[in-house]
């Protein structure tokens, strides 16, 4: 249910600062080396959720005068940002200056006196109703709205082939894919609107955003994984060592942490069912082995996973934040890797055998660590240059590096990307995956410790095998692409194809879905016997058959 606000039309006297925010915070621009300092993660985090903070999000009439709308808001005080987008509806997000504006403008909104009940929740999500909506003819012009989607594959297909390069292609595709600024901001005010949520419960909580959104390697579109942290409250009151009260309701003993986890993840989600506004389908998937609440967020039509006690996955989020910023191929390498096994139906969006974006940025850092010279640093390394205020240990798990990057040396290693993501395709498509584990802390192979097919090291929790779900089909699947991938740009660096051509080269070659057909009756050299290949066709179908019944969407 959600709560209805009303902001009502008056002219306002204060201008809108509507300047667009430098693009300050965040993730670095791909294609140049710059030297700029970078930011940690959690000065990133930090800010952005300060920002979060004074920001509101607005359902707002489809008609609509920018500029007399930013004037009425900015009754309440200076405006920094805003942008428009469309979801269900068209949606402001604007970002005071001062966080006391919110409260201002809270100050004189309403429930709606309908003939729906409504919980008078007090949140920072509104619906603007005008009174006198502008007619046709008046001033109102068409909303520039930011775009919050990734490109269809036709748009994406004609970039890549319009590109001078295949250097080139993977940069483009970086530049269509990465998330924006403004998906970025939306992301930061969803986890902090959610955050007031839960303050309910808990009012010294944290919502902090982790995974893709904020590690580098977020493609648009992706979901939005939450991390309730009630560690603030344990740290207040932890060092208070004297006295004679115990506050008995911070002190209820349950049998173990995941029990815990599970009671606070179990009435959070009962609370976003019942009162979060604009939270619909709320699952509660608490026993998990990191137990969540997955729901949908409407208006920002994020797909959120809220977990809780999970900071060593916001710890590998910062590690891989570092290995995205420290060079810039590292990014464009990973983004197109993950959408070409996403073309190729290696990944899904629905869990099951499947390899995860996860693992595939596992190995394309792991693929990195191991060329000559490196062009990524291994996990120990970054350790020893850790200082005194990085150390971190979670659970009894060592979960130190340094968190400074500007301190990490560039890599001497120049070779370029087209030459990286061929022989990315060579070095998996002769792994042996049977044998060796993907290890990012040592980068080199070690012998596995198990049977799972895919065996690639969780960096923190080293008893872990993060791709423990991988089928050996799908396994199969992935190397047969990969040799694949490897000869098609490999004939093509002999056949030299000009990108004038009409025909689909490069990065675009490989990501068109008929790759594996057209391979068999090309002029391709076999390298199994056939009746060997028919096998493997049939058991990747057989354990492809639900994903492609279910998922179309999202290619
Ligand atoms: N994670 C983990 N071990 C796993 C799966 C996930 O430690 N077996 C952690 C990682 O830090 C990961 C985060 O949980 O980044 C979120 O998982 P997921 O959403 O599956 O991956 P993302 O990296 O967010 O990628 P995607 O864009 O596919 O969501
Ligand atoms: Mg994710």
């Amino acid at each position: 249910l959600r709560p209805i606000h009303r902001l009502l039309s008056s002219p306002g006297t204060v201008a809108a600062d509507t300047r667009r925010e430098e693009q300050s915070l965040g993730i670095a621009e791909t294609g140049s080396e710059d030297r700029t300092p970078k930011k940690r993660f959690s000065e990133v985090q930090k800010e952005r959720r300060e920002q979060a903070q004074r920001t509101v999000l607005i359902l707002c009439p489809n008609k609509i005068s920018e500029k007399k709308f930013l004037k009425y808001l900015s009754q309440h005080g200076p405006i920094n940002n805003h942008f428009f987008f469309e979801s269900f509806g068209l949606y402001a997000v604007v970002e005071f200056c001062q966080k006391e504006s919110v409260a201002s403008l809270q100050s004189v909104t309403r429930l709606s006196v309908g003939t729906e009940a409504v919980i008078p929740f007090r949140s920072r999500f509104f619906n603007l109703k005008l009174k006198n909506p502008p007619s046709q003819t008046s001033e109102q012009s068409c909303i520039p709205c930011s775009n919050q989607s990734s490109p269809s594959s036709k748009k994406l297909f004609e970039l890549l082939c319009n590109a001078e390069s295949v250097d080139d292609q993977l940069n483009t595709l970086l530049k269509e894919f990465q998330l924006t600024e403004e998906n970025t901001k939306l992301r930061y005010l969803t986890c902090s609107l959610i955050e007031d949520i839960a303050a309910a419960y808990f009012p010294y909580c944290e919502i902090r955003p982790f995974g893709s959104s904020v590690n580098g390697f977020g493609k648009l579109g992706c979901d939005l994984d939450m991390l309730l942290d009630l560690d603030e409250i344990g740290k207040s009151s932890a060092h208070k060592t004297s006295g004679n009260f115990l506050m008995e309701f911070q002190v209820k003993n349950v049998a173990s942490e995941r029990i815990a986890t599970q009671k606070i993840l179990s009435v959070i989600g009962e609370c976003l069912d019942h009162f979060g506004p604009g939270c619909v389908g709320v699952q509660k998937i608490l026993n998990a082995r990191c137990p969540l609440v997955r729901f949908s967020h409407q208006a920002s039509g994020f797909q959120c996973d809220l977990t809780a006690n999970n900071r060593i996955a916001l710890k590998s989020s910062e590690l891989l934040y570092i290995y995205s910023a420290l060079d810039s191929r590292v990014r464009a390498l990973v983004f197109s890797i993950r959408c070409w096994a996403r073309a190729h139906s290696l990944t899904s969006s629905i869990p099951g055998a499947w390899i995860t974006n996860f693992s595939l940025t596992m190995m394309v850092i792991f693929f990195l660590q191991r060329r000559s010279p490196p062009v990524l640093p291994t996990l120990d390394y970054l350790r020893t240059l850790a200082d005194a205020e990085d150390k971190c240990i979670i659970e009894g798990h060592n979960c130190t590096f340094i968190c400074d990057l500007n301190r990490i040396k560039p890599s001497e290693n120049t070779e370029t990307l087209e030459l990286l993501l061929k022989e990315f395709f060579e070095y998996f498509g002769n792994f042996a995956f049977n044998k060796n584990s993907i290890n990012i802390r040592q980068g080199r192979e070690q012998n596995k410790p198990e049977s799972s097919p895919l065996h690639i090291q969780n960096p923190f929790e080293t008893s872990l095998n993060i791709s423990k779900n991988v089928s050996q089909s799908q396994l199969q699947k992935f190397v047969d692409l990969a040799r694949e991938s490897a000869w098609i740009l490999h004939q093509e660096d002999k056949d030299h194809p000009s990108p004038s051509s009409n025909q689909p080269w490069g990065l675009a070659a490989l990501l068109l879905p008929s790759v594996a057909n057209s391979m068999s009756h090309a002029k391709k050299k076999k390298k199994k016997p056939a009746n060997e290949r028919v096998k493997n066709l049939l058991e990747s179908i057989k354990s492809s058959s639900t994903e492609n019944s279910t998922n179309t969407s999202g290619k």
